[in-house]
């Protein structure tokens, strides 16, 4: 056994000392004249990144990706040609004449390409210490494209996801379909600016998980941000350039996100004693952060079994499907409210008043008012509006203000919010109205 592995460690310099004459000191660029071939690859300066061809899981096709260099193929962040594979090792990454970074097959056809469509004379690529991969039209000085606007799964510090307020256009994860396969899957993460942005994640087009709205400094359901994240993220809304994004940034802290394949975003971060990542955080974390696990007006509690419940003040709307776990249709009010019955003129009895639900998970979809000041203010805006049938008040966002079905309500095990539920006046007969 000692012989053998004494072995192994000659043959192991051997190599070692063969890579580092052969290729000098590692490049980190690609051009013209110095293309990649599979099994070749570049390195980012400060020996972070690599970039070069892989195959992932059981996979035999071969794709363009970047990964941790410490980490070999274990850690992709990044992939090219994602849903057009190459099936045997000879492609080559190349800039075109026209300026186009490309990967080639074995026939020279274009398998992916930057697809900048302004011609440059004088491009080329380098891998940068951030995982970037930026293409410099070297005449000009300029950057022309860059990785971290076609993010895969992957969000670097450095990076943005980001939504154009007005067209609704994202910059957004998307999953592979399989650890073996990187090609486009059914979950996307990323911005919805909505009256106040939030985070999603999607299953196809239909919400799978929401953070919660952002209030400056944390989305707000996202319990552990305030004492992990606080002051990491930062969410831009630049109205003159018509875009919102979230970027992120931890002082001596190796971290990235990651959209799993099966919809989970996971935090992985790098354990420098261990030299490994640990996977100190995920979402949806339990049963209750899949988007309106409950249904309309049910509300969800992971501590509780079941974990669903109607809000006080509401029935489930179908009780057999309800009670058979079968929460999807959620719940209905029981009485109505005095300003419905104004409307219909019928005897509209005493006003309507507030129910306190003290760490929430506010609902999806709220309106923004900018006007009031306090949570007093804000409660008086929502009942004089006949429509309002819910507010809350965050002092970094202000008043919070509902109407339609509330959805996706969760207790939360700490941090959260404040609710408050428009009900009858006689819901209070039995506990007290604020
Ligand atoms: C590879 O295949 C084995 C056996 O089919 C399976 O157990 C494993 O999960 C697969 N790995 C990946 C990454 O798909
Ligand atoms: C590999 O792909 C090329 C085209 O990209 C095709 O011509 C060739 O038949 C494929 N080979 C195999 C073994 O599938
Ligand atoms: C490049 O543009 C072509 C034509 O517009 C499109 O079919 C192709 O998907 C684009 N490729 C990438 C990698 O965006
Ligand atoms: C392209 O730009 C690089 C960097 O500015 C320069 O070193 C190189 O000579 C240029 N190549 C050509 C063909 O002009
Ligand atoms: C995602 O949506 C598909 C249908 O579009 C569904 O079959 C699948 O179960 C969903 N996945 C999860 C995790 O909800
Ligand atoms: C970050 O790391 C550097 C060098 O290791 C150290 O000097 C600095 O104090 C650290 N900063 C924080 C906020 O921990
Ligand atoms: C749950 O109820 C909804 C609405 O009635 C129905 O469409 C759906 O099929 C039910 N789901 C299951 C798993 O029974
Ligand atoms: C009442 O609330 C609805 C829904 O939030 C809103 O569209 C409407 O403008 C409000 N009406 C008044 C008078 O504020």
């Amino acid at each position: 056994m000692e012989v053998g592995s004494c072995r192994i460690s000659v043959v192991f310099v051997f190599l070692t000392i063969c890579f580092c004459s052969d290729f000098g000191t590692a490049i980190d660029t690609i051009t013209s004249s110095q293309s990649i071939r599979d099994l070749e690859t570049i390195i980012s300066r400060a020996n972070k990144f690599k970039l070069g061809f892989f195959s992932p899981g059981n996979s035999s096709n071969r794709y363009v990706g970047i990964w941790y260099n410490k980490l070999s193929t274990s850690a992709v962040i990044w992939v090219a040609n994602r849903n057009k594979p190459l099936n045997d090792s000879s492609g080559i990454i190349t800039i075109t004449e026209d300026g186009n970074l490309v990967v080639l097959n074995g026939q020279r056809e274009v398998i992916w390409s930057s697809n900048v469509s302004n011609s440059v004379n004088n491009a080329s690529a380098q891998l940068l210490d951030s995982g970037n991969l930026v293409l410099r039209d070297n005449t000009k000085g300029v950057s022309i494209w860059e990785s971290f606007e076609e993010p895969t799964d992957s969000f670097l510090s450095g990076m943005r996801i980001s939504t154009n307020i007005r067209t609704g256009e994202k910059v957004k994860l998307t999953s592979w379909k399989s650890p073996s396969d990187p090609s486009i899957g059914s979950f996307s993460a990323g911005l919805d600016a909505l009256n106040i942005p939030e985070i999603f994640i999607w299953n196809n087009s239909r919400p799978f998980w929401r953070s919660g709205p952002w209030n400056g400094r944390v989305f707000l359901g996202v319990p552990n941000m305030n004492s992990v994240y606080l002051d990491g993220f930062n969410l831009v809304v630049d109205d003159q350039e018509g875009t919102a994004y979230l970027t992120f940034s931890f002082v001596n802290m190796s971290l990235f996100f990651v959209l799993k394949s099966k919809g989970v975003v996971e935090e992985r971060k790098w354990i420098e004693e261990k030299e490994e990542w640990m996977v100190p955080f995920w979402n949806p974390n339990t049963e209750c952060d899949v988007y309106g696990m409950c249904g309309a007006f049910g509300s969800c509690d992971p501590l509780k079994k079941p974990i669903c419940s109607c809000l006080r003040g509401f029935e489930p709307k179908n009780v057999e499907e309800w009670n058979g776990g079968n929460w999807s249709d959620g719940c209905v009010r029981r009485r109505e409210l005095q300003c419905e019955r104004i409307k219909k003129t019928v005897e509209a009895g005493k006003e309507d008043g507030f129910l306190k639900l003290k760490m929430m998970k506010v609902p999806g979809f709220s309106d923004w008012s900018s006007a009031p000041e306090s949570e007093g203010q804000c409660r008086e805006q929502c009942l004089n509006n006949c429509s309002c049938i819910a507010y809350a008040y965050d002092v970094g966002i202000g008043c919070m203000l509902w109407s339609g079905n509330l959805i996706d309500i969760q207790k939360l095990p700490s941090a959260g919010t404040d609710l408050y539920i428009r009900l009858a006046h006689s819901e209070f007969s039995t506990f007290n109205a604020i």
